[in-house]
């Protein structure tokens, strides 16, 4: 997803693009979930966006079910938003403060005429049941509710029409620490009992670790590294990952008196509009080599369940010092930019490739 960058005044000439997603491969299977993670800015909202199509992309493919949604008319994909929802991050701007709850929850079934008019009260009602709140409320305005409440008005309306798959952007971020482990614990409830699949957004790895089973790590509109949760919060190979651990709290060394070291990242995220050449992360890597400034490193599949965009992908805090030859990156065994892993994968010890 490329935007345009306006030069403004009479001619409106398009001086530049904003690279807000670039290349992006990732795949959410039915009824589980997968984490997108990364610092403010990186492109994770567009990327929601993108696949509820709020965004028409400029290039790529986006399946759902099986079918091509990436090039639809907003026509033909009305009849797929039933299956497709969006919780926002700001409970209080994404709900219609002229609008009653009643209203705002029964909107998509009058869009979608799924039930006769007699029968949507009850619907409603059953539904600020499902989502813990009292369907007495039935006639009450947002600002009557608190942030955490209003963020379940949020997630009843996103349920209306019994969704397959809820992409939730921050949708605790807004909310008050005490608040978001109660409305997180909902969501998760709410994945079991209508096994919905969720693209669950967040800006830290601490949020999605007990939601997501799979996790992806983004900067500056790329994915860096993708594993399953063991792998990405044990051993993870991506500078950039290990970066965004080490903020995490971690409850097991606390217990033996240690403490992660914190890595700070240096300097600023670039800007999408001018990326740098070869390895976006370049210019805050604390390990960048030449090789990183004119070759951008493949998303390489380097275990069973994890991929890993770098040129020095090795062990925690110890890079190799030689870069992973380029006929292993996105030769034979090291498939690049598949949504899913594959069988097969590059065993970084022996350079070969390995399979299960
Ligand atoms: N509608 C838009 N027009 C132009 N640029 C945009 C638009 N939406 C997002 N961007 C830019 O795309 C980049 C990614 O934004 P976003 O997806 O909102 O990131 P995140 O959700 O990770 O904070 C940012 O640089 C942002 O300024
Ligand atoms: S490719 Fe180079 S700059 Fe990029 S993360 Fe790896 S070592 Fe750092
Ligand atoms: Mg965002």
């Amino acid at each position: 997803m490329y935007f345009p960058v306006k030069s403004g005044g009479i001619i409106n000439r398009t001086v530049g693009h904003v690279q807000a997603v670039d290349g992006v491969s990732f795949q959410v299977p039915e009824g589980s979930s997968l984490g997108l993670v990364g610092e403010s800015g990186c492109g994770k909202s567009t990327t929601g966006r993108l696949i509820t199509r709020l965004y028409d992309p400029t290039g790529g493919s986006i399946k759902f079910d099986g079918k091509e949604i990436a090039n639809i008319s907003q026509r033909q994909m009305l009849p797929m938003r039933r299956d497709i929802q969006m919780i926002f991050q700001d409970p209080a701007t994404s709900l219609n403060p002229r609008h009653s709850v009643g209203a705002i929850i029964s909107a998509p079934l009058k869009i979608h005429n799924v039930l006769p008019d007699n029968k949507i009260k009850a619907r409603v009602e059953e539904l600020l049941e499902i989502v813990g709140l009292n369907p007495e409320h039935y006639n009450r305005y947002p600002h009557e509710f608190s942030g955490g409440q209003r963020q379940r008005i949020g997630i009843a309306r996103a349920l209306t029409l019994q969704p397959k798959l809820l992409v939730a952007d921050e949708p605790v971020s807004a909310l008050d620490v005490s608040i978001q482990a109660q409305v997180i614990n909902l969501l998760q409830d709410l994945q079991r009992e209508f096994n919905i699949a969720f693209l669950f957004i967040a800006h830290d790895l601490a949020i999605v670790r007990h939601f997501c089973p799979e996790i992806a790590v983004m900067y500056l509109g790329k994915i860096v590294e993708i594993a399953d949760r063991e792998t990405l919060y044990g051993r993870p190979h991506h500078p950039y990952t290990q970066a965004l651990l080490s903020a995490v709290p971690d409850v097991k060394q606390a217990q033996i008196g240690g403490r992660r070291e914190r890595i700070r990242l240096k300097g600023d995220v670039p800007s999408p509009i001018n990326p740098p050449s070869g390895c976006r992360f370049r210019t805050r890597c604390q390990f960048a080599q030449e090789i990183c400034s004119r070759v951008e490193p493949p998303l390489l599949q380097i275990g069973p369940r994890h991929k890993v965009a770098c040129h020095f992908a090795g062990e925690l805090g110890a890079h190799p010092a030689e870069p992973i030859p380029q006929s292993a990156n996105g030769g034979e065994g090291a498939p690049a930019n598949q949504p899913g892993f594959e069988d097969h994968w590059l065993n970084l010890s022996t350079g070969q490739t390995a399979s299960a």
